[in-house]
């Protein structure tokens, strides 16, 4: 037999013993994006491809190689977003949200890079983002900074690094990327093809290259942090001082670069050994020339993305699996008659204790019997006949010694309520 048709390679299914994994950490997420004042903002995945070339920069690989671009049926060239940054500019933009105003928003989704698929590298991948824009100084650094930290503390995730460098204004920049390229000019025939090439395009990415072989020419290359100027070193200065004063380590790494070309000044990156290569848990930085690149005026934003497989993958290491939350009540429907009562009566009851996970079973006897057993809930409820005829349940207390009862229909929510305590009164309306 043919085999059944299968997932896209690097696109994956999250199945259902995972959800409750991801779905915790979306309610923390949302908890603390709340607490620090930042509203969602809802993202289409589909943008024109000249928004990524602009913004991520058409010497990066991600533009490169990586997105997915098609023609549609208008022949516009579209691309599913590799990344959330630049939509949630040009939404700003084309809103005017940091009109005379800042803004402090959040975004979680789906981002597609034609990667080569690995352990933590896919091709669909999830990203929950924060950006805020409006906001020039150090101050709104420190917050995202201590925001991400906030949140690895409620994950009860530790041992993350931060990694901390400045890139500096463009002017700063293009000054030190021409000595850089001086320098490296003087090594090129050490350097590897894919360096070679960067040479040309994109000089600050080889600073990035994970070949062995380059290590030592690398450390002795000119370091960014040099070439700044007084406002610049200003800004450095005073986020380290703040993240001082807050009790949040990092390192200074002038190596970090990132792999989009947006970024000025401060860039981050908090990163785990526990993942292997695919170390990078979270990152961001400042892009403050962005918004004047995509053709609107000038407004300062900085921002930070999760890797959301990644940081579930480093709680799982670190913390343990989360499990599905458990069964409260079986309703065993025994027969036709049964079941059409009984799926009247399951939703009076769903109505009057909204917070109860309650399952309604059919099938043979012994297998129902078999499933309720299984199931881990509370208690089984049973519709046969007799209690059809009667107008009762028989309730088995799957959990507990005790001897099985049988009451009236309408006595139901109570005996439930009262052998379930997390179901607590004020959850149930009483409702019959
Ligand atoms: P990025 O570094 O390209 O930055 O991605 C951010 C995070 O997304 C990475 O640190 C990693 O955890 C995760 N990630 C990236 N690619 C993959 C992949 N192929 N598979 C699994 N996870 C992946 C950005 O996207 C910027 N938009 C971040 C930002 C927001 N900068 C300012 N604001």
């Amino acid at each position: 037999m043919a085999q059944p048709l299968q997932a896209i390679r690097g696109m994956h299914d999250v199945l259902p013993a995972q959800t409750p994994a991801w779905q915790r950490l979306e309610a923390a997420v949302r908890q603390l994006v709340q607490a620090y004042s930042y509203a969602e903002i809802r993202l289409p995945l589909v943008e024109s491809t000249t928004l990524f070339e602009r913004s991520i920069g058409a010497a990066t690989d991600i533009v490169e190689k990586e997105m997915y671009t098609f023609t549609d049926r208008n022949g516009d060239r579209l691309t599913l977003r590799p990344e959330g940054t630049a939509s949630c500019l040009r939404a700003v933009l084309q809103h005017g949200l940091a009109h005379n105003q800042t803004q402090r928003l959040w975004y979680q989704g789906p981002m597609f890079r034609h990667e080569r698929p690995q352990q933590g590298r896919y091709r669909q991948f999830q990203q929950i983002g924060v950006e805020a824009y409006g906001l020039p100084g150090p101050a709104i650094d420190a917050e995202l900074i201590l925001l991400s930290a906030h949140l690895w503390r409620r994950l009860g995730i530790r041992g993350l690094t931060l990694q901390l460098n400045t890139l500096g204004t463009p002017s700063e920049r293009a000054r030190y990327r021409e000595q850089l390229v001086v320098y490296l000019t003087q090594y090129a025939d050490q350097l590897d093809a894919d360096s070679q090439r960067r040479l040309q395009t994109n000089p600050l990415r080889i600073l990035d290259s994970k070949n062995p072989a380059l290590a030592d020419l690398i450390a002795a290359a000119p370091v960014l942090t040099d070439y700044l100027e007084e406002a610049s070193q200003a800004h450095f200065a005073q986020l380290q001082a703040m993240l001082d004063a807050a009790g949040v380590a990092y390192v200074l790494n002038p190596r970090l670069v990132r792999g989009l070309d947006y970024y000025t000044r401060t860039v981050f990156e908090w990163t785990t050994d526990v993942l292997g290569a695919q170390g990078t848990v979270c990152a961001g930085g400042r892009y403050d020339g962005l918004a004047r690149q995509l053709g609107g005026r000038d407004i300062p934003g900085i921002g930070f993305a999760i890797g959301v497989e990644r940081i579930l993958a480093v709680q799982a290491a670190l913390v343990g699996t989360v499990q599905s939350p458990e069964l409260h009540v079986c309703l065993l429907m025994l027969g036709a008659e049964a079941e059409i009562a009984g799926l009247a009566l399951s939703e009076r009851l769903r109505a009057a204790l909204p917070q109860m996970r309650l399952q309604t079973l059919v099938g043979s006897v012994k297998s129902q019997f078999r499933q309720a057993d299984r199931s881990g809930a509370s208690l089984a409820c049973i519709l046969g006949s007799d209690e059809l005829a009667a107008g009762t349940v028989t309730v088995k207390y799957l959990r507990e010694e005790r001897a099985q009862v049988t009451v009236a229909q309408d006595q139901l929510t109570d005996v439930i309520r009262d052998a379930v305590p997390d179901l607590s009164e004020k959850n149930g309306s009483g409702v019959r």
